[in-house]
């Protein structure tokens, strides 16, 4: 039953999680984007998302528009503002594009609600629900670091595209998908000091367990340093690492986000595949850029990580890093930023027993992405 990934699998695994807040996945991640319509044609064309539904001026809605993006279980919302004003403009000229509601699947958003602001969660809306022809959804919301919020859906009375008031988005323009199947992970990047705050948070607010922690000796080159932290909930559906900056002697990548994102955010959405070889490779003939390894990354592969199956030459054409840990390896790549602003990216992931995050990769990675801040001028 392990391969079979559609099937719900609520066990509690890690012990050291709470039970008040039964979550059964990532419902949907809804970016506010200055043009949701390119951004959707993007996540597209890029990424191998299919449309899956809209609202907008054509629907009733007039302050708004949204386009839902769906591929395997990972559903993608792109809001965008119609006039001035308002707090999605204010969040996309305080941010640029970014990363507002990080929505969880629940069987009961109003004990969802109950439970997490009755523990010092602070309210982002109360329960509501809405209804149309396709039933009803219930939802409500806490808010989490920076302008970030979490959704609770419950939608076990609903079968429409996506939540009342979105219609099907019929296109034409159905790319094929690539092979994303999940999220994996999804990391908060805090200022300075604010990474144990954070974890307390999903700790105490949320009853999640933490899985592992790094420090700056783990997570330094000569150059940038940072601290983290995995929080998870008890059936590691959702998996939370919280990263702060350390100091380094230069500027770490976390501050220069910080900078830019103007405070605390989400840095990446780690999206699973089951053949990592075959999405990179599709993705990247799709024009998605990807954070450069150094060819001498692959010369010591085999003696860091041991076996594995995948052929060598082929990882180091696509840049593919691997990792171990006690239960297997992973495979991992991360894009270079998908906006303007050296803010958000996206990981992708292939687990082949790992349960870790590519710790021994780190240090690789983070020379990479030094490169890069060179090349910006803020390092
Ligand atoms: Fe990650």
């Amino acid at each position: 039953m392990a391969t079979d990934t559609t099937s719900l699998q609520l066990e509690k695994i890690f012990t050291d999680a709470e039970d008040f807040l039964p979550l059964n996945g990532t419902d949907y991640v809804e970016l506010y984007v200055g043009n949701a319509k390119q951004a959707a044609h993007f996540y597209k064309t890029a990424f191998g998302f299919q449309g899956v539904a809209y609202a907008g001026l054509e629907t009733g809605v007039k302050d708004r528009t949204s386009y839902v993006l769906q591929q395997g279980k990972i559903r993608l919302v792109l809001t965008s503002p119609l006039g001035e004003g308002g707090e999605i403009n204010a969040h996309i000229n305080k941010h640029g594009d970014g990363v507002k509601n990080v929505a969880l699947w629940v069987d009961d958003a109003v004990k969802s609600f109950n439970e997490t602001t009755s523990r010092g969660a602070e309210v982002a809306f109360e329960p509501k629900v809405m209804e149309d022809a396709n039933g009803k959804v219930t939802l409500s919301a806490i808010k989490t670091y920076g302008e970030t919020v979490h959704v609770f859906v419950d939608r076990s009375q609903y079968d429409g595209p996506f939540l009342p008031g979105f219609k099907k988005w019929e296109s034409h323009y159905q790319p094929t998908d690539v092979g994303l199947k999940y999220v994996d992970h999804m990391v908060g990047n805090v200022d300075w000091g604010e990474m144990n705050k954070w974890v307390e948070f999903y700790a105490k607010v949320m009853g999640f367990a933490q899985l592992v922690s790094f420090d700056d000796k783990d997570i330094s080159t000569e150059y940038t340093a940072l601290m983290s932290k995995v929080m998870t909930n008890g059936n590691g559906r959702i998996k939370f690492p919280i990263n702060e900056p350390a100091e380094g002697k230069k500027k770490s990548q976390i501050e220069e986000y910080i900078d830019f994102y103007s405070g605390a955010g989400v840095q990446h959405i780690a999206v699973a595949t089951d053949d990592i070889v075959k999405t990179v490779s599709a993705m990247k003939d799709r024009g998605v850029e990807f954070l450069y390894v150094p060819d001498t990354y692959y010369d010591d592969l085999l003696d860091r990580v041991g076996d594995i199956d995948e052929d060598v030459a082929i990882l180091r054409e696509h840049g593919i890093l691997v990792d171990r840990d006690d239960e297997g390896y992973l495979l991992q790549l991360f894009t270079k930023p998908v906006s303007d602003r050296p803010t958000l990216f996206f990981e992708i992931i292939q687990r082949k027993g790992a349960q870790s995050f590519g710790k021994g990769n780190f240090k690789a990675l983070f020379e990479s992405i030094e490169r890069e801040q060179e090349s910006r001028g803020t390092l």
